[in-house]
């Protein structure tokens, strides 16, 4: 499993990528308008930043398939070596995965909460299906289930190469269910990264070895 960024934030995004562990970064309009920053400008840095795939997502009040390629084919010249449109899951937005896909462009198609919108997605060609599994635990749901019938149902099909993205991940132990579910990518907020970093003996073993150390070697 791949680590991707969900963020926004370009200083995350550097502190992680300089890290060596994530290989692309999720935007969505939520996480960029807390930014504050104009939205194809923040795009533009962050392929700046990481040499992966970078999703945007067209706008949240586009409904038609024909503004969504448009939108889409805007986002992806900002830099075609790196960008991945974002396109909800709707008729329309099914639409837009299709002629986008025919024309070459890699999509992500958010706000997957079942396995048959999973499977429209991959239908339509989309690169990428986003399962939000924090907002199905939100709701008394087993995100994680979804994940898991994602990747049964795509395995039992050798045309699908539709990967799957973790999204919504809240806590370290969702990114190790991830990974045990057969998730492509799990993308990450920033926090839940540090998060994993830490563990209570790692960070009181590396004070001892620094007071061991410094009470024969001196500083
Ligand atoms: O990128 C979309 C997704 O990861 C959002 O997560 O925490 O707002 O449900 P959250």
């Amino acid at each position: 499993m791949r680590f991707f960024l969900d963020t926004a934030n370009v200083d995350e995004i550097r502190k992680a990528n300089d890290m060596g562990v994530i290989s692309g970064v999720t935007t969505n309009p939520s996480l960029i308008a807390k930014e504050g920053r104009d939205y194809a400008q923040t795009l533009k840095e962050i392929t700046t930043i990481v040499d992966g795939p970078i999703s945007g997502e067209v706008k949240a009040t586009t409904e038609k398939a024909e503004d969504m390629i448009r939108e889409g084919e805007e986002i992806y010249a900002l830099d075609p070596q790196h960008m991945v449109v974002k396109i909800p899951m709707t008729a329309e937005g099914l639409k837009a995965i299709k002629a986008l896909s025919e024309k070459g462009i890699p999509t992500n198609c958010t706000l997957i909460f079942t396995p048959a919108q999973a499977l429209l997605a991959a239908r339509a060609g989309a690169t990428y299906v986003s399962p939000f599994l924090g907002r199905l635990d939100d709701i008394s749901t087993v995100g994680m289930d979804l994940v898991a019938t994602i990747r049964e149902m795509f395995d039992n099909y050798g045309d699908i190469e539709t990967q799957i993205i973790a999204a919504s991940v809240r806590n370290p132990l969702h990114v190790v269910d991830c990974a045990l579910s057969g998730a492509d990518i799990a993308t990450v907020p920033y926090k839940v990264l540090e998060q994993m970093l830490h563990h209570p003996l790692t960070d009181s073993g590396i004070e001892k070895f620094k007071q061991d150390y410094v009470k024969v070697f001196g500083e």
